[in-house]
């Protein structure tokens, strides 16, 4: 239950975000190619086991930069969630799960 009530949270605090950055145009998205949601939503839902650059593997997290998955491997990870990671399903709308994943993509940068 305690869990269930911090999901929700979370999700709260990810909308709020969200009309923020749109609103005041944050230079930390200047980062980001075009300053994405997507990066929005993984500070907020993504970066307590995986940190910023998806190295941090916290909680038993696997390291982003390097996964070896196809984009729609990652988009049913995220929506039905594997191990001790949480299921997002519930929290983001396909197009915030796709956009998260997009964001992940561009830590590995890929070459
Ligand atoms: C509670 C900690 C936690 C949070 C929060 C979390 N993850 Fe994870 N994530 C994990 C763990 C643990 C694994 C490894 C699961 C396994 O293989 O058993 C994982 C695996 C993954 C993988 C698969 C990587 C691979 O190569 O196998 C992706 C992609 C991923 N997470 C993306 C995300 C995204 C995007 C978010 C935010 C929406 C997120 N994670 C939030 C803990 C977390």
């Amino acid at each position: 239950m305690a869990m269930r009530r911090t999901r929700i949270l979370f999700m709260g605090l990810a909308l709020l975000v969200l009309a923020c950055g749109s609103t005041s145009g944050g230079g930390d998205d200047a980062m980001a190619s075009g300053g994405s949601p997507g990066k929005a939503l993984y500070n907020m839902n993504c970066t307590l086991c995986h940190g910023r650059d998806g190295k941090a593997g916290l909680n038993g997290a696997k390291d982003l930069t390097t996964s070896t998955l196809t984009k729609s491997e990652m988009v049913a990870i995220v929506q039905n969630g594997k191990g001790a990671m949480a299921a997002y399903k519930q929290l983001l709308t396909p197009k915030e799960i796709e956009a998260v994943v997009d964001h992940v993509r561009t830590l590995g940068r890929k070459k």
